[in-house]
């Protein structure tokens, strides 16, 4: 199957949520799955398609300085997982970012003193893709959600963009 990778529009956000409905050891609170939906909206996004023009994964991004730039949320389809389409993601981000100015990416997801083998895929996807762990709070989210802070230079050249 081909995969297009392009910015968000409106019209894919029934699409997201789709995909959040598929991944619910992540995304198992209706009211934060909301608030990223609703942050797609407004923040700069990008989804990769299927052939059939179904939303197979998505980021978002959220700005909160002019030094930085965080993934708010991605996800990848269920049925499309270790085919790349994370990678292309992250990669769209990092262009995105860079061209904004942004000297770091920043993700926080949940931490190994909360250890779920879940999570751990995340986090070993995160450090594939080139963001390095740089604390865990264990207050941020209360103390049975460990956060995890992972940053990313964009300073150099990233060896995982693509050719
Ligand atoms: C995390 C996620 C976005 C990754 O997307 P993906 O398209 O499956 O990832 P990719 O195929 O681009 O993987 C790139 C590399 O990351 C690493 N990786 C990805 N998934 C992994 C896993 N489950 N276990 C170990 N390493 C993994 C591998 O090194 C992989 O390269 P390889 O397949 O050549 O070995 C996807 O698995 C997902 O949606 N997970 C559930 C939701 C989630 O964790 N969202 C993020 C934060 S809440």
């Amino acid at each position: 199957m081909t995969f297009t990778l392009r910015p968000l529009q409106p019209d894919d956000i029934a699409g997201c949520a789709r995909v959040l409905a598929g991944l619910p050891e992540w995304f198992g609170r209706p009211e934060t799955n909301a608030a990223y939906l609703d942050g797609l909206r407004s923040a700069p996004a990008f989804a990769v398609v299927d052939g059939n023009r179904q939303i197979a994964g998505f980021v978002g991004l959220r700005a909160h300085d002019p030094g930085s730039m965080e993934i708010d949320v991605m996800a990848v389809r269920r049925d499309l997982h270790r085919l790349g389409i994370g990678r292309r993601l992250v990669t769209a981000a990092i262009d995105h970012a860079r061209h904004a100015g942004a000297r770091w990416l920043h993700v926080k997801t949940r931490g190994p003193s909360t250890f779920d083998e879940d999570y751990e895929s995340t986090r070993r996807f995160y450090r594939s893709v080139g963001f390095d762990p740089l604390y865990e709070s264990q207050t941020e989210w209360g103390p049975d959600d460990a956060a995890l802070v992972m940053v990313m230079s964009l300073d150099k050249e990233s060896s995982n963009d693509e050719p």
